[in-house]
């Protein structure tokens, strides 16, 4: 199973750019900036990656956001991601990235903006991974801030697939985005939303019909609610489930409490995904091997989480068909 698993073709839906900075990377960009970074070492960085919850993952994750400058230092992050997955024979990637974690330093949106896609493109043509890109938007932040980033992308927007919402979600409930969201499906965006991770079932109901989104990111608190699960199954919903990240920040205590099972037995459209892979222990692969390892899954069922995930991209039916393909040729 494991070498199956492996070597499995694999689509990822639900990857924050900023969460796949390496503390290697970490130190290389900060020297190159002339940044002083809290820690001596990439040891001392890695051993500070303990958390209780989301916030207290989010305060290092901002922060370690701060060594990105140039359009150099997104290119070879979203670089250093690509190559990485490409080990994992990930096909195809729908990456997030948060404007406003830079621009509110002082950085130009154009500036992110362009050294992400040039490096998506050039993991198209020299490593054979298709791309789009998903803006999210942070939820700790005002309505304003939120438009005004929608603003800032307009100029961009062919190159740029749908708007997304992330960070602290308790407290920040979807209803607060909902004319950002709104004037963003106006411009021609899909439209994604963290919901469900920390914040109660009520919120991927109000990402449902207030954000008209057409997946949720993770999504797990679902199953609290009968009547929302029918509802996810009825419209094939699909959910980006991230299972280490869950167990690190504390959503599950451990792996066996992960709630996968129920949720596929349930006939819900579970997708699996790494989330923040430098913070939370892994890649695709680490997180399969991990799920595998605590919950023993069959082939039936990793076949299925792998055409729920081809089914869920923003992909044109016929890439759609090709990556279809290549998974059926696998099996
Ligand atoms: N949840 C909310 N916001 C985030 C996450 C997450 O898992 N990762 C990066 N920003
Ligand atoms: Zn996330």
């Amino acid at each position: 199973m494991k070498g199956f698993l492996e070597k499995l073709p694999k689509v990822e839906l639900h990857l924050h750019i900023e969460g796949s900075l390496e503390p290697e990377l970490m130190f290389e960009l900060a020297a190159r900036n002339g940044i002083n970074l809290p820690y001596k070492n990439v040891e001392e960085i890695r051993s500070a990656y303990s958390f209780n919850n989301l916030q207290s993952f989010l305060d290092i994750y901002y922060q370690g956001a701060g060594v990105l400058q140039k359009e150099q230092d997104f290119y070879d992050l979203t670089w250093a991601y690509l190559s990485r997955i490409s080990k994992d024979n990930v096909r195809h990637t729908e990456i997030f990235f948060d404007p406003q974690t830079h621009t509110e330093r002082g950085i130009a949106f154009e500036t992110v903006y362009k050294g992400i896609s040039r490096a998506l493109k050039d993991g198209e043509k020299q490593l054979g991974i298709s791309s789009l890109l998903i803006m999210c938007f942070l939820r700790h932040l005002s309505a304003e801030s939120a438009m005004r980033t929608l603003d800032d992308a307009y100029e961009f927007r062919d190159g740029i697939c749908a708007v997304g919402l992330d960070s602290s979600e308790v407290g920040n409930p979807p209803e607060k985005f909902q004319e950002v969201f709104q004037k963003a499906i106006e411009q021609g965006y899909k439209t994604v939303a963290h919901a469900g991770e920390e914040g109660p079932p009520e919120y991927i109901r109000q990402a449902l019909d207030l954000l008209k989104v057409q997946r949720i990111d993770h999504g797990v608190r679902c199953l609290e609610d009968k009547a929302l699960i029918e509802r996810l199954v009825k419209e094939k919903i699909p959910l980006t489930v991230c299972p280490l990240s869950n167990v690190k920040l504390k959503v599950f205590e451990t792996m066996s409490e992960n709630n996968l099972i129920q949720l596929l037995d349930a006939g819900l459209k579970v997708t699996l995904n790494s989330d923040d892979p430098a913070y939370f222990g892994g890649y695709m692969n680490d997180n399969f091997l991990a799920v595998q390892e605590a919950l023993g899954l069959s082939k039936e069922q990793w076949i299925q989480i792998t055409e729920n995930s081809i089914e869920a991209t923003f992909l044109p039916a016929e890439k759609k068909a090709e990556l279809s393909k290549e998974l059926r040729n696998y099996q």
